[in-house]
């Protein structure tokens, strides 16, 4: 079984240095006693040296949220993936649905996962629907996410992409209102399909997919184990340490 991968999406919370320093310190000590999870934190660019000291060893892991599609130069107000990397980020979320929302496309997700992979950043590559329908166009917008994404990206450099399977419908909800378990496992079916399509079937059996989207101590368990994830992209949930350690013990024993 591959490891537990637990990713806890910070967004643009919280509001001081000083809290961030606590809330890493909290969720880093938690995480001391679950070794056997592979626990990271995307936290926002301002945080990313004061809480790494500049170094890629701290642990858990930080990264990102976004990186900019450009690798530098005239950009007013953008941060490239090689700046991430330089003060200690050790992987970069991409086409988070946020991000998407501000008029992130396709094309510009894909410029943005290869400028992190060429600066040494692991990727979490985000996709997701944004309703369903009866005739299943929802899954072919899917395939899109996933091959634009993909474009130019090498078999080798896969076993650094993580996909993060998001719908957007059960972003930033409650418990109720995350994917039932069973509803994930055909998403993650689904996706590995496509992947095999581009790659092979092993590649695509050994990419770590991640479901996102209101993920809670109450509903980690279920999801877990229906919906066969490799783990879990965390939003709200992740600025709890205790909450977000409930999650990490499902990770551990599920
Ligand atoms: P949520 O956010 O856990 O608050 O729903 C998940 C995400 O947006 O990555």
């Amino acid at each position: 079984m591959k490891k537990r991968l637990i990713v806890g999406n910070w967004k643009q919370h919280p509001a001081t240095l000083t809290d961030a320093k606590r809330l890493y310190q909290s969720i880093k000590t938690k995480a001391s006693k679950a070794p056997q999870v592979d626990i990271r934190i995307a936290a926002p660019h301002t945080f990313i040296q004061p809480l790494t000291g500049g170094k890629k060893t701290s642990k858990p892991q930080i990264g990102v949220q976004d990186v900019s599609a450009s690798l530098g130069g005239a950009y007013t107000g953008e941060v490239s993936a090689a700046m991430a990397a330089n003060v200690g980020a050790r992987f970069a979320i991409v086409g988070h649905s946020e991000r998407r929302a501000l008029g992130e496309t396709n094309a510009i997700v894909n410029k943005k996962v290869l400028a992190a992979l060429s600066a040494g950043l692991e990727v979490i590559l985000c996709v997701g629907e944004q309703t369903r329908d009866h005739d299943g166009f929802y899954l072919g917008y899917i395939k899109d996410e996933i091959d634009s994404a993909f474009l130019g990206v090498l078999p080798r450099d896969l076993p650094r992409i993580v996909i993060a399977y998001e719908p957007i419908f059960a972003i930033g909800k409650t418990a109720a209102d995350a994917m039932s378990g069973q509803d994930v496992h055909e998403m993650v079916i689904y996706i590995r399909k496509c992947l095999s399509e581009k790659f092979n079937r092993s590649r695509a059996d050994a990419t770590t997919i991640l479901y996102g989207g209101s993920v809670e101590g109450t509903n980690a368990e279920s999801i877990l184990r229906e919906g066969m994830v490799d783990g879990f992209l965390v939003g709200r949930a992740s600025l709890d340490p205790q909450v977000f350690m409930e999650i990490i013990q499902f990770a551990k024993y599920t």
